[in-house]
């Protein structure tokens, strides 16, 4: 069976899109995301465009901050808390990858971790790692919601998870043992890959190697998500799973695109919206 995320982020919109135009009817104002892009990166634009859209179609409002490619780290740490201290901004993205000459951790944790929609503020962290209510990073808030929303159990399943960033590998892992999985982390250090990942109920795929995961690292039955966002020879968008090697041998799968990348931008929408509600709630 493929799963959709592309569907599932549909019904969470809706949802969102219904609470948004309650907000508006009370006559308060609308969440607002702002999102900080720095350079001229072509994969970059083309996410930030995308969350521009998803902003305006469920009826946030958005403020986009693009500045060039020579910005300096004190003129973004100042632009961030400009952000910071503007109450009609409720989440503050920063997009990642920043230029070299920009400490990325120099800016995430002067990001107010209240406006912290991407979860990266080491107090953020923190919470996910203490089980406490906070920011959790976007994608893989959206794999959870995926294995959730396709009723996958996850107390006592043996997760092998491939990838270890902080924006996903770490935090999803984190989240998967939180609901009691048994979790095995893999990188690019580990040996012998394939005997580690074919004991998995549930595989996690995130590298950024195009089709690298193919049937001879998936068990029978496996559940297989896939975060993969890449580009192939030909320039055709695909996943870090070989999906049409793998997929007759899973239960479930996610297809690429379709799959997790919808939930990424819908769980960033949860997550302005939460930023919102806790501060016009004080
Ligand atoms: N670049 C790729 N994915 C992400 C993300 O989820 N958040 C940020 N800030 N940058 C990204």
């Amino acid at each position: 069976m493929i799963i959709y995320g592309s569907e599932i982020a549909k019904n969470i919109k809706a949802d969102i899109k219904s609470r948004v135009d309650e907000i508006v009817a009370s006559g308060k104002r609308k969440p607002c995301l702002c999102v900080i892009l720095v350079g001229d990166d072509p994969a970059s634009i083309s996410y930030v465009k995308g969350k521009e859209k998803a902003c305006a179609e469920i009826g946030f409002a958005s403020k986009m901050i693009t500045l060039p490619q020579e910005t300096s780290e004190e003129e973004l740490l100042d632009i961030v808390r400009e952000c910071n201290n503007d109450d009609n901004i409720d989440g503050i993205l920063v997009q990642l990858p920043l230029p070299k000459h920009i400490n990325a951790h120099n800016i995430i944790i002067n990001i107010d971790p209240n406006k912290d929609v991407d979860g990266l503020h080491p107090l953020n962290v923190a919470k996910l790692y203490q089980s406490q209510d906070g920011f959790v990073p976007c994608t893989p808030q959206g794999v959870m919601q995926i294995l959730k929303q396709a009723n996958v159990s996850l107390a006592g399943k043996h997760v092998v998870v491939i990838g270890r960033s902080h924006l996903v590998g770490s935090p999803v892992a984190r989240l998967l043992l939180n609901e009691n999985a048994t979790v095995t982390m893999c990188h690019s250090y580990t040996q012998d890959l394939s005997s580690i990942t074919k004991l998995a109920d549930i595989l996690v795929v995130c590298v950024g190697k195009p089709r690298m995961i193919t049937k001879e690292y998936v068990k029978e039955g496996a559940v297989v998500i896939d975060v993969g966002v890449n580009r192939d020879e030909n320039g055709k968008l695909c996943g870090d799973v070989d999906f049409e090697n793998v997929k007759e041998k899973c239960s479930l799968i996610t297809p690429v695109p379709k799959g997790v990348g919808p939930m990424t931008i819908c769980m960033l929408l949860v997550n302005t919206l939460k930023a919102y509600e806790g501060r016009i709630n004080g």
